[in-house]
């Protein structure tokens, strides 16, 4: 087959760039050699146009509104799997077989326990803690009390019972925070529940008053975690490729995911939305009033829950989480106000001159919100719910970029310096 070029002219001179082809047809200007070859770098803030690395794991296509993990479509994956399904096709690069689920779920069970020590963390933040500070600090953590899970030469052997653990860890430190969080005493994961099953029991039950598991939540949990498994080369996972490209661990550079992804510009994002929707309906479900606001130059205020960086024209997954949000207020006879207040916003601004020229639509934060109010959960553990979803997707993003020797290095971005020119040194005293 033959290369492709670019051509790029500097003054006089040319240079052929290699054009680099997709499998589903995205290209790219190779410019690995430009800073040796040329003497300059490129400018792209926001890193809008620049690719960080090729991935097998991830195919979107903003302007289609398509989203396929490992080639399979979103649409699929959250009609007829389960999240732990999803998580392993993510995770292996293949569906499982029936006993190939049934290991990864078993393994999943064995490992859910949090080491004891662990427990007394949980007593030392203020009750009032973010869970998302609790989350990215204990995982960082596993590291002390599980350091044979990020070793090469792990004995109990193979990736998948690493990320068996993690996922499994991960989410048990999600329902302790929040029961700590409300005073309430832990509830251990169960060996006969299921991923959602587990994390639902492990949030709601109580001593007094046990709960009991409605299977619309559990298809309804399992729906978003699949729509939020993962999303190629985002703020979060960028992060975590950054930090492991630096040899740091496993668990930290999941853990400074978790940061990345706590902003409300991107995993913040859905419960800023609620508190959006709350704010509106205590001022009257007054909706245009922040629709104005949103329009003017002026005022910072922005609607969180629509626009996105690379879906240009619909988010496949907010029209997935849409009708399952529907389908559940319907089926468990649920009427919440914040639900009307944002489909009268979406059919809004689907006419609205300055939300069509931007192509600004709701993204996945917008509806799943109302959900997880539905289920219980409180609103400042939403992006927790974000990052239980995204963990597949950040452990298989981090696991390609290692397994990749040929580019192997560490990220480092370069720069355009815009301060002082070299000036001769100013002693304290004359200093002015
Ligand atoms: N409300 C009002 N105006 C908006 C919004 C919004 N939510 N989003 C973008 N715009 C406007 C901008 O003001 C800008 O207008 P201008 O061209 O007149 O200056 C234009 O649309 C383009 O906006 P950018 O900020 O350049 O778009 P970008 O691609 O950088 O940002 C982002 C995408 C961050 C998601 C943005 O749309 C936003 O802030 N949305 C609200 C926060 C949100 O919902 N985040 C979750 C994203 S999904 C996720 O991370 C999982």
């Amino acid at each position: 087959m033959s290369q492709e070029f670019a051509t790029l002219s500097i003054g006089d001179k040319s240079y052929k760039l290699p054009i680099i082809e997709g499998t589903r047809g995205d290209k790219a200007i190779d410019i690995r050699r430009l800073l040796k070859e040329t003497g300059y770098i490129t400018l792209d803030s926001g890193y809008m146009n620049t690719g960080a690395c090729t991935s097998a794991i991830t195919y979107l296509d903003g302007t289609r509104g398509i989203l396929d993990y490992r080639g399979y479509a979103i649409e699929d994956l959250a009609k007829n799997c389960s999240f732990t399904e999803v998580a392993y096709l993510i995770l292996h690069g293949e569906l499982p077989t029936f006993d190939a689920l049934e290991v990864f779920k078993h393994e999943m069970r064995r490992f859910a326990l949090l080491h004891e020590d662990m427990i007394h963390f949980f007593d030392h933040f203020p009750p009032n803690a973010s869970p998302m500070s609790i989350l990215s600090t204990t995982v960082n953590s596993l590291h002390n009390y599980y350091p044979e899970m990020d070793n090469d030469d792990d004995p109990y052997g193979g990736y998948s019972v690493t990320t068996a653990r993690l996922l499994a860890k991960t989410r048990t430190i999600a329902a302790f925070s929040y029961k700590k969080s409300i005073g309430h005493p832990l509830v251990y994961p169960s060996p006969r529940l299921n991923y959602c099953e587990n994390f639902l029991n492990m949030m709601f039950d109580r001593p007094n008053l046990p709960y009991k598991i409605k299977p619309e939540f559990v298809s309804a949990l399992n729906k978003l975690l699949i729509l939020h498994a993962d999303h190629e080369q985002n703020c979060s996972t960028s992060t975590v490729r950054l930090v492991g490209s630096a040899g740091a661990n496993l668990y930290a550079s999941i853990s400074a995911g978790i940061s990345a992804l706590w902003g409300p510009l991107h995993g913040g994002a859905n419960q800023a939305v609620i508190e959006m929707l709350l704010a509106i309906h205590k001022d009257g479900n007054n909706y245009k009033k922040y629709i104005a606001k949103a329009k003017d130059k002026n005022d910072p205020f922005r609607l969180t829950g629509f626009g996105h960086r690379v879906y240009k024209t619909f988010d496949p997954r907010a029209k997935i989480i849409k009708e399952a949000c529907a389908e559940i207020m319907d089926e468990l006879e649920i009427n919440d106000p914040l639900l009307d207040i944002a489909l009268q916003m979406e059919e809004h601004a689907a006419t609205d001159e300055y939300f069509i020229q931007r192509n600004l639509y709701p993204n996945v934060d917008f509806y799943s919100g109302i959900i997880y109010r539905a289920m219980g959960i409180p609103t400042n553990m939403f992006t927790v719910m974000f990052a239980l979803g995204r963990l597949p997707g950040w452990i298989a993003q981090w696991t390609e970029m290692k397994e990749d020797r040929e580019n192997a290095r560490i990220g480092r971005p370069r720069q355009i310096y815009s301060g002082q020119t070299r000036r001769p040194f100013v002693p304290m005293r004359d200093r002015l």
